[in-house]
């Protein structure tokens, strides 16, 4: 009786921590988030035109599955593979950082400065703004291929769910990058066989002409 009595009281002490198992801890994502800003931004806005992709904003699922694809090395990234060794992120670090980095909602309008304000201030603030700079291509060509073979996956928005990734959005820079690294067979896309994806064949004009078309896609003032 007594021996039962302890049982019951001990599964109710359990239970709430059993609760909450699974919620992610935001706060031990802001921590590790530290880690990340030296190569991504405080605010995960990514940086250097591309070189560091914007993280911000990507859903947690496409984060978590990419931070365990460059930890199995079925995704290559030398700079992060350190970082992403077990000791150093283990899953449920991936779990807190990528909701983390999911609930970050860049401004998509540039800030209203005060005439106080400073250079750097200004710089900062405007790093932040999930604007592209537009891009020289051919905008209906590039829009005709995207609904033909993209949009089943990242959307009509382009801006992705789940594991497939927003490209609206995304520097551009970094986006090209990926897309001739698909091409080359470098990096895992929609194929089986390296190299043979919905990316085969197409031209670098034509993959510039995608991109002019994606930062069409983003918020504009009147949206
Ligand atoms: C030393 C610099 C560095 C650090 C630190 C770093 N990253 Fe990265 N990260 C990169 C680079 C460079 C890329 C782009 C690789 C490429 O071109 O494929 C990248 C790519 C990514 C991507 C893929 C984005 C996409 O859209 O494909 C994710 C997600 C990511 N990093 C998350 C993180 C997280 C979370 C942390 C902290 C735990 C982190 N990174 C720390 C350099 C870094
Ligand atoms: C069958 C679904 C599917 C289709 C169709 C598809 N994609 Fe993707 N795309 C994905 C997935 C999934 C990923 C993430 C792959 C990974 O990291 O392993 C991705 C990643 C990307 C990335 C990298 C973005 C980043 O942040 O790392 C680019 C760029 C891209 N796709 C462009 C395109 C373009 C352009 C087309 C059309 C020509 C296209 N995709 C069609 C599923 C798809």
């Amino acid at each position: 009786m007594l021996i039962r009595t302890l049982r019951t009281a001990l599964i109710a002490l359990c239970l709430p921590a059993l609760a909450h198992a699974d919620e992610p801890d935001l706060d031990n994502g802001r921590d590790i988030n530290g880690t990340c800003a030296a190569c991504h931004g405080e605010n995960g806005q990514g940086g250097k035109q591309g070189e560091y992709p914007r993280i911000a904003g990507q859903s947690a699922k496409f984060i978590e599955f990419t931070l365990k694809s460059f930890r199995a090395r079925e995704r290559i990234n030398l700079p992060m593979f350190p970082y992403t060794q077990d000791r150093e992120l283990p899953d449920e670090d991936i779990r807190d950082i990528a909701a983390y980095l999911a609930a970050i909602e860049l401004p998509t309008k540039p800030p209203k400065f005060k005439d106080s304000d400073d250079a750097l201030t200004r710089l900062t603030a405007m790093q932040k703004v999930m604007i592209i700079p537009r891009v020289e291509g051919d905008i209906a060509a590039g829009k005709a291929i995207f609904e033909e073979r993209c949009t089943t996956c990242h959307g009509d928005d382009g801006r992705g769910k789940r594991i497939v990734p927003m490209l609206t959005g995304q520097y551009t820079n970094y986006l090209m990058r990926q897309m001739q690294s698909f091409q080359a067979g470098e990096r895992p896309h929609d194929e089986e066989t390296p190299g043979e994806g919905v990316l085969k064949g197409l031209k670098e004009a034509e993959l510039q002409n995608m991109l002019a078309y994606i930062t069409t896609l983003q918020n504009t003032e009147d949206k």
